[in-house]
Order: structure tokens, then sequence, then C-alpha cells
């Protein structure tokens, strides 16, 4: 059936509709659209709406078209959209009487319905994914509770931590990207179907059943924000961007620790490239190209939100072009998620180039400071002026952080306070020691091996829960 043959007089041209076509990306929605005309047409002749025989003959069909597969659709820019060539499939087959499908439903309600459907879907596939993601992340976490690694603020040495510390950092921010995505999806999980172009229908549809029958949790209460609404959209894109984002800061480290400034990590082969000039090259391609990727959500999300910026009630073709950025942002966000889950627990850790980053440059310096404050009982203030001045001699004079003793301290305090510290050598040793550092911090959040093991428990016990829905 041509749509256009009543109101409009002639084709439109092919340039328009090709333009105007939105069948390219629709091809992601095409199950959903035969689902929800199957739900429909059951729905319409449960109360009667159309002639049992007739509903019958279209859903007999539209089953047909599901086990032939998008390829029995005769997909070209002639037909609007795949809403149309569904449509178009089910007249070859049964006649005219295919018309009575579209009884009470309008494209714009059957867009936004399939559009949920199939997005609902993929939120669960990437959900399992950043689930899986944790798991690795964990497993290599339990192996390296106790190796001691340098922590880093404003890229500068900080303080030592353990590699399972900061592998948590990671597993945590993950944590929060699956919540976020999983929350977006009670928003997605929004039935709009029933509301046809802008204000339901006259027929005595029922909501409730094809609500049920498509396994939506709810139904969208007002019909012009049902086709208008496209928030569901953005949200779940800024979930994705953010999961990016915080993807990119992997492979950023990656790419860091990797150098040969660093040489804290291994990059495995299955992951590097060389380059055609220098022989000698190892490169971290893979984790560089995941890093640009998430500039791609990004984008994604700026365009879309600027597409519905100002956008007047209620349907507005505006919308469709907001669809193919929707798929890109999900297909980009699976394939980082799916590198890196490769790509990370092939790492190798240099343990022994690790320690020694850490006992350099003075990262311990913190707990000194701390052991003023608990052996002296000084104000901490005080104690990092005592410190951070013994650092400044120490390096002007090439004093190691090894060869620091009470001597060295006192010969500081006396100068900032007046008095000596006559600190405990041994105590002195004991806060200079990376592991001992960690060891110490055993509060929630610390870097302790012990502070790591219970962290990753409560980590184990949110996968097995989520697992389990
Ligand atoms: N292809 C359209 C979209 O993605 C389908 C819905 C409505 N079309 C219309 N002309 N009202 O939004």
């Amino acid at each position: 059936m041509n749509l256009r043959s009543g109101r409009l007089k002639g084709k439109m041209s092919n340039e328009a509709a090709s333009f105007t076509s939105s069948l390219e990306f629709d091809k992601r929605i095409f199950n959903a659209d035969v689902e929800l005309n199957i739900a429909h047409t059951t729905m319409l002749a449960k109360k009667e709406i159309i002639d049992s025989k007739i509903a019958d003959k279209i859903i007999n069909s539209l089953k047909e078209l599901k086990k032939e597969g998008i390829e029995a659709l005769k997909l070209d820019p002639s037909v609007e959209d795949i809403h149309m060539a569904v449509e178009n499939y089910v007249t070859s087959k049964i006649g005219d009487d295919a018309g009575f499908m579209h009884t009470a439903k309008s494209r714009n309600d059957q867009v936004a319905t399939d559009l949920r459907l199939i997005l609902k879907e993929e939120i669960k596939i990437i959900g399992k994914s950043i689930l899986n993601f944790i798991q690795k992340i964990i497993n290599m976490a339990d192996e390296h509770k106790e190796t001691v690694f340098i922590g880093y603020t404003h890229l500068q040495h900080a303080q030592p931590t353990t590699f399972a510390h900061h592998l948590l950092a990671y597993a945590h921010a993950l944590k929060r990207d699956y919540e976020r995505l999983m929350d977006a999806y009670k928003r997605v999980d929004m039935n709009p179907l029933g509301s046809a172009a802008m204000t339901t229908t006259s027929f005595n549809i029922d909501r409730e059943m094809t609500t049920e029958i498509l396994g939506f949790s709810q139904i969208m209460e007002n019909s012009m924000d049902a086709v208008s609404s496209r928030d569901f959209i953005a949200e779940t894109v800024f979930t994705l961007t953010m999961l990016a984002s915080n993807l990119s800061k992997i492979c950023e480290e990656l790419i860091i620790w990797s150098t040969f400034e660093f040489r804290v990590v291994e990059i495995g082969y299955e992951y590097s490239s060389t380059s055609s000039i220098m022989p000698q090259k190892k490169n971290p391609d893979v984790a560089e190209i995941a890093r640009a990727k998430s500039a791609i959500l990004t984008g994604e999300l700026m365009t879309i939100l600027t597409i519905l910026k100002a956008l007047p009630y209620s349907y507005n073709r505006d919308l469709q072009e907001v669809t193919p950025h929707l798929w890109n942002s999900v297909d980009n966000a699976k394939e980082m998620l799916s590198i890196m889950q490769g790509m990370l627990p092939a790492i190798e850790v240099n343990k022994e180039r690790a320690a020694e980053l850490a006992k350099s440059n003075f990262a311990t310096a913190t707990e000194l400071a701390d052991i003023l404050v608990r052996e002296k009982n000084m104000p901490f203030r005080t104690a990092h002026k005592i410190v951070g001045r013994m650092v400044t001699e120490a390096l002007e004079n090439d004093v190691s952080l090894q060869d620091i003793d009470s001597i060295f301290l006192d010969n500081v305090a006396q100068e900032v306070m007046g008095k000596p510290l006559n600190l405990n050598d041994k105590l002195i040793k004991k806060a200079l020691d990376p592991y001992q550092n960690i060891k110490s911090r055993t509060v929630i959040g610390g870097s302790s091996p012990e502070a790591v093991k219970k962290a990753i428990l409560n980590l184990k016990s949110f996968l097995d829960y989520e697992n389990k829905k």
C-alpha cells in the first residue's frame, strides 16, 4: 500500500526520499517492530476492535516474517521506514486486510516503543559486560594485594599504594557506571504504545495488555510525552559516555605506565603495534584507539542533546535523527568494554620497578609527618613544615631517603621550631618504608592488603547479587 497515494499528488524526489529515510538504522529495530505489531494486533482482536480471523492472518504473516528475517523485506528508500516495510510485507502476503493492523496505532508511538524495546536489550548486554569486567579486575586485584605501586596526584609522586588498590579504583568507578545504567533502564522500560500519533485514540484499546505482552514495567501516562520524549536516550547515552570516559582513563594510564620512563607495566603483544620505520617500537595502539573512542560518545551525547533542545511538542521528525547516534554510542561502548576486558588482564606489572618508584622521591613523606604528630603530639601543620623542609634539605644536599636519620631530622627541626625531635631511628625507617606505609592504611577504602581484601569481598557480593538478578 502506498502511504502517499491519498493526500499527496505524486512521488517524493529520489534525493528527498533517501534524505528522509530511516531505513538504514531502522534495521536495528526490526525484531521489536514485528513483536510490537503482533502484540498490538493481538490486543485489537481481544478487544474486538478488529475481526479475529483477520487478526490471525496478520499475526501468522508477522510470525512468518519473524522466521524469514529482515531479508524478506524490500528495503529501498521509497519505503520511508521499517514500519512501512513491515506493513508492506504483510500486505504482500494477505492483501488489503493488512491495513487493519494499523488501527489505533501511529508510527510515532511505534518508533518510540521499538527503540525502548531494543535499548532495554542493549542495556542488559552492556550491564553484563560491565559486571564481567569488574570480575576480571577483582581477580587481578586478588593477585596484586601485595604488589607495591606508586600513586600519583598531579601526575607527581604522591604516596605508595598497591596495584590492587589502584585496580579497585577502576572497579568502583565501573560499579557506579553499572548502577547508573541500571537506573536509566527504569526509564527506558516504559511503554508509549497506545499513544498513537499524540492523543491516543477513540478505539477502546487496552494499553495494559500490550504493556504486559511486550514486557514493559510501566505505561507512559501522557501520550504527548510518550511520542515526543527521548530523554531516555539522552540519559542512557550519558551513562555510556561516562563509562567510556572512565575506560579512557584506564587506557591513558596503561599508555603512560608502559613508557620507558615509567616502565611499570608491559602491555600484551596482542594489544600492541609496531612502527613501519622504527624497528624497536612497541606501541599501545589499542589503548590509544579506545582512549579516542570515548570522544565519539561525548560527541554523540552533545548531538542528541542539541537535537532535543527547544523542540516543540509533540512528535517532530527531528527525533529520527537521534536514533543513529544512539546506536553508534551503544556500539562504541560495547566495543570499548570488550577490548578493555582483554587488554587489562593481559598486562604484566613490573613489580621491581614499581617498588623502586614507590620508595624514591620521598613518596613516604606523609607518613613521616603523621609519625611526628603521633609521637610528638605536634600539630600536623608543624610536622608538615618540618618534613617539607627536610625533603628540600635532602634534595639540595643529595641525601637519599634511606640516609635520613634522627640527626638529619633534628637539624631541620632545630631550624624550624628551635628544638630537636629526638625521634627513634627505627620509627623513622618504618615511616619511610613504602610497605609499612601501605600496611598501616587499614581504614575502609585504604591500601592495606587487609582493607583491599574486604573491599574485594564487598565487590564480590555486589557481583553475586547483580548476576543473580
Ligand atoms: N522514522 C521515524 C522515526 O524514526 C518514524 C516515525 C514517524 N514518522 C512520521 N512521519 N511521523 O522517528
